[in-house]
């Protein structure tokens, strides 16, 4: 299967990036399609542990080339950053390629971002405030900067002068803070854009050559198919599409092309940030889901924020699964539930004396729900060092087909832990 999207079947954080560390090996060419460095992936390997905010995590791969496709805001101080630690670390990054056509976040993103959170008030977001939905929002608009306008001394004054002049405006009037000088954003952005300059090129050319030699492609998602503009708990979302209509549309790729959907999801549910999550907990269950003092604690990865925890919802875990044609189900964490007697899983919504298949549109009806719940058993043991599923225990078998059935996917793999090797293959990705 040559072309393979990855993607996050919930509210992000799902594992994705020690699942892309794990394939990138099989894959010729790994592509981040989407979102900025409000991702953070986490990939924990032979060459240790590592936070990914925008390079993609089959960098560690050395035959694999990677790309930040078009779809991808990115944070030029951010990527450099990222790029420096790496090399320090002893991880190539000659072979990572960005797209001409990515948009870039400019401070004013940075800055709008979060002045607009502190207008919303008891409404805000929680968004990471790393200027993503400014920068995707100017996009739209076309006022957005590209890295290809970075090279170019001649585009990047005159589109700065233009759009400055707004923002300056919005940023003075609106909310009383001082202006951004021009001067010392076009040298600035001129001198970032020399520094990636060599990694900055027409990226569908590689893309469009691996597809007509059908090597195998590996798309990075970001995000998870409930935080999408248009399908998710709207308005707490992010500003781009995660799913998989967003991988082709970020990689450069025509839907006819993609092989094979792999959404990934906890073995339970997280969520940072503002917005409705039906089947979320609080206490002790919580406590055991949150893992606090492991590596693995769910403390997000970009901001350090508690994540807010809770059981399985295969409501909406088969809406996204639906939205995104996931023919294969990555579950993640799965012993993190070692310890629990039981499990609960949401199997539907009951709102009035309605049951609900999918999850309604409007935040205020969704956060009306009760959620309907299976409870299933635990198996009370240790799952760290299996290495085949029917070495599982029965139990944690039986869990995992049942969420497999709820969702409408095959089984792909299961994880572990967070180490490259605790990865179980159910089915061949590639
Ligand atoms: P991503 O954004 O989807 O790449 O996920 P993050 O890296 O933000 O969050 C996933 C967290 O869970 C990271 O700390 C991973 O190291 C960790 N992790 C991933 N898979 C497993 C697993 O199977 N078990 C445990 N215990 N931790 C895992
Ligand atoms: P990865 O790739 C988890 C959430 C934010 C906030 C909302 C909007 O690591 O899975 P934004 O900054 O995008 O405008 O914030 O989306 N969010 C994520 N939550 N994982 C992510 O990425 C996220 N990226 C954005 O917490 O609720
Ligand atoms: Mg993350």
């Amino acid at each position: 299967m040559p072309v393979v999207a990855l993607i996050g079947a919930q509210w992000g954080d799902e594992g994705k990036g020690h699942l892309i560390d794990l394939l990138a090996s099989q894959a010729r060419l790994v592509v981040r399609y989407g979102g900025g460095n409000n991702a953070g992936h986490t990939v924990v390997n032979h060459l240790g542990t590592f936070k990914l905010h925008l390079v993609p995590s089959g960098i560690f791969d050395p035959q694999t080339v990677n790309i930040i496709g078009a779809g991808v805001v990115i944070d030029p101080e951010v990527l450099l950053g990222e790029l420096k630690e790496l090399e320090a670390r002893g991880v190539s990054t000659a072979r990572l390629f960005i797209s001409e056509r990515a948009h870039v976040i400019m401070p004013y993103h940075v800055q709008l971002d979060q002045l607009q959170e502190q207008d919303r008030g008891e409404g805000k977001i929680g968004t990471t405030g790393r200027g993503i939905g400014p920068a995707y929002a100017d996009k739209m608009s076309r006022t957005g900067i590209r890295m290809a306008d970075l090279l170019h001394e001649q585009t990047l004054l005159n589109r700065l002068r233009v759009v400055l002049e707004e923002k300056n405006r919005i940023l003075t009037r609106l909310y009383g803070a001082s202006p951004i000088s021009l001067h010392d954003t076009y040298l600035r952005y001129l001198e970032l854009g020399h520094q990636l300059g060599d990694h900055v090129t027409d990226t569908h050319a590689i893309v469009q050559r691996a597809l007509e030699k059908d090597l195998p492609i590996l798309l990075e998602g970001a995000q998870g198919a409930l935080l999408d503009v248009d399908y998710g708990t709207y308005p707490y979302v992010t500003s781009s599409p995660p799913g998989a209509a967003g991988a082709c549309q970020g990689a450069g790729i025509g839907p006819t092309r993609l092989n094979a959907v792999i959404g990934v999801a906890k073995a339970y549910a997280t969520r940072v940030g503002a917005g409705p999550f039906p089947t979320e907990i609080d206490g002790p269950a919580a406590d055991t889901l949150r893992q606090i003092g492991t590596p693995w604690a769910e403390v997000g990865t970009t901001t350090g924020r508690l994540r807010r925890v809770g059981w399985f919802d295969a409501v909406m875990a088969r809406y996204a699964a639906q939205l995104n044609g996931v023919d294969t189900l990555a579950i993640t964490k799965l012993d993190v539930l070692d310890t629990l007697p039981t499990i609960k899983v949401c199997t539907g919504y009951r709102l009035n004396d309605a049951q609900l298949e999918y999850p309604p549109a409007t935040v205020a009806v969704l956060e009306q729900v009760e959620p309907i719940y299976e409870e299933l058993p635990g198996w009370m043991t240790p799952t760290t060092g299996v290495r085949r599923f029917h070495e599982l225990p029965e139990a944690a078998q039986a869990y995992v087909a049942r969420l497999c059935q709820l969702v409408g996917a095959r089984l792909g793999l299961v994880s572990v832990g967070p180490g490259r090797d605790q990865v179980i293959t159910v089915a061949e990705i590639f």
